[in-house]
């Protein structure tokens, strides 16, 4: 069918009825970046950032999900202070999964979504269905925010190899200084120290 006649057919269809269960082709593949934005970085440039950023987004849903899934199966003495905790650290992930994803799409590409593609791209390690003891939690936690740090390093260093300063500002500034403030506040909950009685030190150990 010819253009015009497209146009036509649209044009008297016009109804007050809602058209629901619609389908159409993707208007941009994933994986791919807009030609010809007024950005001053080149194609390959944005590719190559939009492939790294939607790692460190299927990463950093990953870290948030955990957070809440920590905040309402946490058990014990501190669960108060850690359900608290974890929650706040979940709305700060929040934010940083926004920034990423609509710096992807403001380079040209497509950001990652939905929960079965998080899944299949994530390097985080699954956690079980059930209940796990707060040490295990804040160790999954911790190996999680590893993870996302060290892909900041290297991506930080390769976006200002490329010239790319927004995606090197918001990878430190953003995501790197949060993870960093995150993780002390998480590992000082691993230091093992008394709670009520000072260690005599007579038997303190070495090291
Ligand atoms: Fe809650």
């Amino acid at each position: 069918m010819a253009k015009k006649e497209i146009a036509s057919t649209r044009q008297t269809t016009i109804s007050a009825q809602p058209r629901t269960h619609q389908r159409a082709e993707e208007i941009q593949a994933y994986g791919t970046v807009s030609h010809g934005l007024p950005l001053e970085l080149e194609e390959p440039v944005r590719l190559e950032m939009t492939e790294q950023l939607n790692l460190l987004l299927a990463d950093t849903m990953t870290l948030r999900d955990l957070y809440k899934k920590s905040h309402w199966q946490v058990a014990g003495p501190t669960f108060y202070q850690l359900h608290l905790l974890f929650d706040k650290h979940y709305g700060e992930q929040v934010e940083i999964v926004d920034e990423i994803a609509e710096r992807i799409q403001l380079l040209g590409g497509v950001s990652l979504a939905m929960a079965a593609d998080i899944a299949e791209t994530t390097r985080i390690e699954r956690p079980p269905r059930g209940r796990e003891e707060v040490p295990v939690q804040i160790s999954r936690l911790l190996d999680a925010h590893q993870i996302i740090i060290g892909h900041c390093r290297q991506l930080s260093r390769r976006a200002s190899e490329l010239g790319d300063d927004g995606t090197n500002d918001l990878v430190v500034s953003d995501v790197l200084r949060a993870n960093e403030l995150q993780v002390w506040f998480l590992s000082e909950h691993l230091v093992d120290v008394p709670l009520v009685h000072a260690q005599d030190p007579g038997v303190r150990k070495a090291g």
